[in-house]
Order: structure tokens, then C-alpha cells, then sequence
């Protein structure tokens, strides 16, 4: 057998093997139903409250069909339009050591509730139940559901949480609904006491540690890098890691116009 693989295939099992380093991004189906989302919708709402001028982020981890855990945030910062990924700042790195504490490691797909970020002081609960955003938020969660075995939805927050009771797909899935990575207190407490039921339904990946030891409820929370295999080729090796978001709005008057990026 190994006779008749040719060194260009070898080449490519050696790749997937061993270097998994970076998200290839999206396969057909799923770059159509990106390429569907209503982003006019998002531009045209009213009273602006979305940051649509640097673009959508869509997801974070697997498309391939390997997912078994539907992972739900909130809105996208300036990290994760940099990264065109979701919950690669902060956030998404606090929320990696609670998926870390689980043993997933990569068996997971992560969806925002809105494809642009929100200014948080338009944001309300009605936009998130929007029939157009939602409409379109479900077709994800379908797409998601009908080519992965999940087993889960972890839900980071309360627009989370309504993303997901708010889907007609969901049927019996279990949703884990926490706190937000980085609401201003608690968030230890409440992960903690969800750590069980996460558990319950939730295998590690293999390789993957669970970790039953219970958040300190002082101090900040911890955090876990971003894996590199679900971001994109190229993105600077600090990107993602260290517990901190990288960037931000500019300031008035070119808050929408202008993102300030750190290196690390
Ligand atoms: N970044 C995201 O992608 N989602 C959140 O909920 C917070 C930060």
C-alpha cells in the first residue's frame, strides 16, 4: 500500500497528521451560506447599531463535520474582525479555558449572535430575536446540526442563550447556558456551578484533560491561547494568545473607520 502513495500524498497525510496549524477555512456548502448572510439587513438597521464597516466574522473551529459542541457568543470585537474569526480576544480566551477545563481541545464550532459587533449601548434583547438575524442565525445552526454529531450548545451569555432557545432546530440538544466570559462579576461562581452539567454532556476530545478543579472566585479569570488551527494561515503568532485583546475602535471621529492593532 505504502508502495503505491505517491510523495504528494504522503506529503499531504504528513501535513494533516502533524501540522494542523492554521483553519483552511470554509468548504463549499458552508461558504455558500455565508456568502447569503444579510449583510445589507445589518448595514441598513435602524439607528446603525452595528459595526458593519470593516466586515462579518461568521464562526470559529471546526466546519468539517467534527463538532460535537454548538458554541454560542455574543456580538464580535476588533480582534476577531482582524482574525476574521470569532471570540479570539479576551472574551474568546477566557471562554477557551472553559472549554479547555471540559477537555475540548478542537471538537467544536463557535457562532456569534450577530455577525457584526454591537455598540453596547444599542444593543437590546429584541435585536437579537430579529426574524432576518435570526432567520439567518438558525440557518447556520441547522447547517451546523446536519453535518456534526453535537451533543451540546454552550451558551456564553444572555444574547447567547437567546440565540439558542430561539432556534426551532435544536430539538433535544442541552444547552449549557454561562455566564459571559467577561461580564464584570461572577462569572467564576456561575461557571463553576455549570461545570458539572457541562460535563455531563460533553466528552473531552482525545488528548483532551478534564479538569473538575473549580474556578478561584477572586482574581481574574484564567485564560487558554487560541488554537492555532482555528485561525487563519499568516495571522501574527500573538494573535489569539497572552489573555488580552489586541485592539480597539479608533478614536472620534474614526471609531468606525479605524482599527488601532497592538503587537504583542
Ligand atoms: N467576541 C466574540 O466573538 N463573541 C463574544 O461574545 C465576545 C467577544
Amino acid at each position: 500500500m505504502i508502495d503505491t502513495l505517491d510523495s504528494l500524498t504522503i506529503d499531504r497525510l504528513i501535513c494533516a497528521l502533524f501540522y494542523p496549524q492554521h483553519d483552511a477555512g470554509p468548504n463549499c456548502a458552508w461558504e455558500r451560506l455565508f456568502q447569503n448572510a444579510p449583510l445589507d439587513y445589518y448595514r441598513n438597521y435602524p439607528q446603525a447599531p452595528f459595526h458593519t464597516r470593516f466586515g462579518p466574522v461568521f464562526y470559529r473551529g471546526r466546519l468539517d463535520g467534527t463538532a460535537r459542541v454548538l458554541v454560542i457568543g455574543q456580538d464580535p470585537a476588533t480582534d476577531e474582525t482582524l482574525a476574521g474569526r470569532a471570540f479570539v480576544g479576551q472574551a474568546g480566551q477566557i471562554a477557551q479555558n472553559f472549554l479547555a477545563k471540559l477537555g475540548l481541545t478542537r471538537s467544536y464550532v463557535m457562532f456569534n449572535t450577530f455577525l457584526f459587533g454591537v455598540q453596547s449601548a444599542s444593543l437590546t434583547p429584541t435585536m437579537a430575536t430579529d426574524a432576518t438575524i435570526m432567520a439567518y442565525r438558525n440557518s447556520l445552526f441547522d447547517h451546523a446540526k446536519a453535518t456534526n454529531s453535537l451533543t451540546a450548545i454552550i451558551a456564553f451569555g444572555s444574547y447567547a442563550n437567546t440565540s439558542a432557545i430561539n432556534w426551532p432546530g435544536r430539538g433535544s440538544l442541552p444547552i449549557i447556558h454561562v455566564m459571559h466570559p467577561t461580564s464584570p462579576s461572577g462569572v467564576a461562581a456561575d461557571w463553576n456551578s455549570h461545570f458539572a452539567a457541562a460535563q455531563a454532556v460533553i466528552a473531552p476530545d482525545s488528548g483532551g484533560h478534564v479538569d473538575t478543579t473549580p474556578y478561584a472566585t477572586s482574581g481574574a479569570m484564567p485564560h487558554t491561547d487560541v488554537p492555532r488551527r482555528d485561525l487563519p494561515f499568516g495571522l501574527p503568532s500573538w494573535h489569539g494568545t497572552g489573555g488580552g485583546t489586541q485592539s480597539q475602535r479608533g478614536a472620534s471621529p474614526n471609531f468606525e473607520t479605524q482599527i488601532v492593532w497592538n503587537a504583542l
